[in-house]
C-alpha cells in the first residue's frame, strides 16, 4: 500500500481511478517555486517560535533549495499517487531529511498552503502583467509625436462622426490600459494577505506566529478568519475579472485595427512579420494575430463565470472543488500575457496609410458638427442650428458636394447668421482645429494629453 501522507486510517489502497481522477500535479507543478518559498518562510517562522530548532530549520531550508533546483531541471518525477505539488515537495523533503522533514507541515495544512501559493503566484503575475500593459502604453505614446499631424475620422455606430487626431485614438487605448493597471493594483490589496497558518479551517493550538511568516513572504497583512481563509477564492475571481477587461480592451483594439487594415478602410498597414498569407489566394495578407487576440479573449472572459460557478454554493470551508480553480487561472494568465507580448510590436510597427486616409477625409460630413457649433456661436439656439445643418447636409447630398463647396448665398438662404468667416470652420482640417475643450481630439488638447502621458511614463 502506497504510503499516503493521510493514509493512517485507511484499510485499502486508493483505487487507481481515484488517483487519476483526483491528482492535480499535472497542472499545479507550476506552483513549485512559490510552494517552496512559502514552505521556507513557514519553517523559519516555526524556528522563530521554537517549534523547530535552528539546525532543523537550516536543514529544511537547504533541502528545499535543492528540491527547487531538481524541480527546475525536471529531475523530480511526477507521481500521481502524490496528488499535488505540495505532497511532491514534502515527500522529497522527507526522503532527504527523514523525521526533520516530517516536521515541516506543523501548524499548517494544504488548505492554507495552496491559498498561500496561489496568492504568491497571482501577486507575481500582477507585477508582470502591469509591466506588459505599461509596455503597450509606451508603444502608443512613443509613436505619437511622429503621428501628430494625422487626422482620422472618428466614428459612432461605425458611421463617420467627427474628425480627431489619430493620436487621440492612441491615447484612448492608453487610458483603458491605465484603468486596467489600476484595477490590478486594487485587486492586489486583497491578494496580498497571508493565509498561512490558518491551517485546515480552524487554526491551530500550536504557538505559531502568523505575522512572522507573513512578514517573511512580504504580505501586507494576515487574514483574520481561518474559516473564511480556507474557503476564499474571491481574489481569483477579482483577478480574472481584471484580466477579462484587459482582454476586452485588447479585443476591441484588435477589431478596430482589423477594420483599419482592410482595403475598405485603408488606414493602416500591419508589419509583414505580424501578418499571414492565404494558402489559396496569393494576394492575401491577413490579420490573423489580431483575430486571435480577439478570439482568445473569450477564454479569459469565460474564466470568470467558471470560477463563480465553482464557488457558488460551497459550504465552508475548503472543498476539493477548489482544486479546479487553477486550470482557468493559469490559462487566463498565459492567454493575456501572450496577447500583450505580441500586441506591443504590432502597435510599434504598424504604418498609417496617410495618403489613403487623406484622400477620403472630406467624405461623410465630418465638419457638420463644427458648422453647427459655429452657428451656436453666432447666437442660433442649438436645436435650431442642428436642424439648419441637417438641411444643409441634405442639400449637399442632392448636389453631391461637400459643405465647404456651398456658396455663401446657399448657406445664408438656410440661416442668415452665417458670415463669410464660416469657411474658416468648414472642411475636416478646420473642424479638427476647432476642437478645444478639455479631453477633446483637437491639436492642443491632444498635445496636452500626450505630454501628460510622456511624463507619466517617464519619457520626457
Ligand atoms: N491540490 C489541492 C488543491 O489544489 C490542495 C489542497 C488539498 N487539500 C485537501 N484537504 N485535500 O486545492
Amino acid at each position: 500500500m502506497a504510503a499516503k501522507a493521510w493514509g493512517g486510517r485507511f484499510q485499502q489502497p486508493t483505487d487507481e481511478l481515484v488517483e487519476k481522477f483526483t491528482e492535480s500535479i499535472s497542472f499545479d507543478s507550476r506552483l513549485a517555486e512559490v510552494d517552496i518559498r512559502g514552505s521556507q518562510a513557514h519553517a523559519r517562522m516555526l524556528a522563530a517560535v521554537g517549534l523547530l530548532s535552528d539546525e532543523e530549520c537550516r536543514q529544511i531550508v537547504d533541502a528545499l533549495d535543492s528540491i527547487r533546483r531538481e524541480l527546475a531541471d525536471g529531475k523530480l518525477p511526477q507521481r500521481i499517487e502524490l496528488e499535488d505539488i505540495h505532497m511532491h515537495v514534502e515527500s522529497a523533503l522527507i526522503e532527504r531529511l527523514g523525521d526533520v522533514g516530517r516536521k515541516l507541515h506543523t501548524g499548517r495544512s494544504r488548505n492554507d498552503q495552496v491559498s498561500t501559493d496561489l496568492r504568491l503566484f497571482v501577486r507575481a503575475q500582477i507585477e508582470k502583467i502591469d509591466a506588459l500593459l505599461e509596455g503597450l502604453q509606451l508603444a502608443f505614446v512613443e509613436r505619437s509625436p511622429a503621428d501628430l499631424d494625422v487626422v482620422v475620422p472618428a466614428y459612432t455606430h461605425l458611421q463617420r462622426a467627427q474628425p480627431v487626431l489619430v493620436v487621440h485614438y492612441w491615447l484612448a487605448y492608453c487610458e483603458k490600459f491605465q484603468r486596467d493597471r489600476e484595477r490590478l493594483q486594487d485587486c492586489l490589496k486583497r491578494v496580498n494577505i497571508s493565509p498561512l497558518g490558518s491551517a485546515a479551517l480552524a487554526g491551530t493550538s500550536l504557538p505559531i506566529d502568523r505575522h512572522e511568516s507573513s512578514r517573511l513572504l512580504e504580505f501586507c497583512e494576515v487574514t483574520a478568519n481561518s474559516l473564511d481563509t480556507s474557503s476564499d477564492r474571491d481574489f481569483i475571481v477579482e483577478f480574472l475579472a481584471a484580466l477579462s477587461l484587459i482582454a476586452a480592451h485588447l479585443s476591441g483594439w484588435a477589431e478596430e485595427w482589423i477594420l483599419w487594415f482592410s482595403t475598405e478602410f485603408g488606414f493602416l498597414k500591419l508589419p509583414d512579420a505580424f501578418t499571414t498569407g492565404s494558402s489559396i489566394m496569393p494576394q492575401k495578407r491577413n490579420p490573423d494575430v489580431l483575430e486571435l487576440i480577439r478570439g482568445k479573449s473569450a477564454r479569459v472572459m469565460a474564466a470568470v463565470p467558471q470560477i463563480l460557478t465553482l464557488i457558488k454554493g460551497l459550504p465552508m470551508a475548503y472543498n476539493r472543488d477548489l482544486q479546479e480553480d487553477k486550470l482557468a487561472l493559469f490559462d487566463s494568465v498565459d492567454t493575456v500575457v501572450a496577447c500583450l507580448e505580441i500586441a506591443r510590436p504590432i502597435v510599434a510597427g504598424a504604418e498609417l496609410q496617410t495618403e489613403s486616409i487623406q484622400s477620403r477625409l472630406e467624405e461623410g460630413f465630418l465638419d457638420a458638427t463644427a458648422l453647427m457649433e459655429y452657428l451656436i456661436k453666432q447666437g442660433v439656439p442649438m436645436r435650431s442650428a442642428h436642424e439648419t445643418v441637417g438641411g444643409l447636409v441634405a442639400l449637399c447630398e442632392q448636389k453631391d458636394c461637400r459643405l465647404a463647396d456651398l456658396t455663401l448665398e446657399e448657406l445664408r438662404a438656410k440661416c442668415e447668421q452665417v458670415d463669410d468667416d464660416v469657411f474658416g470652420v468648414l472642411g475636416t482640417k478646420n473642424a479638427v482645429a476647432a476642437l478645444c475643450s478639455y479631453g477633446s481630439g483637437g491639436r492642443e488638447p491632444v498635445q496636452h494629453q500626450l505630454k501628460t502621458w510622456q511624463e507619466r511614463l517617464n519619457l520626457s
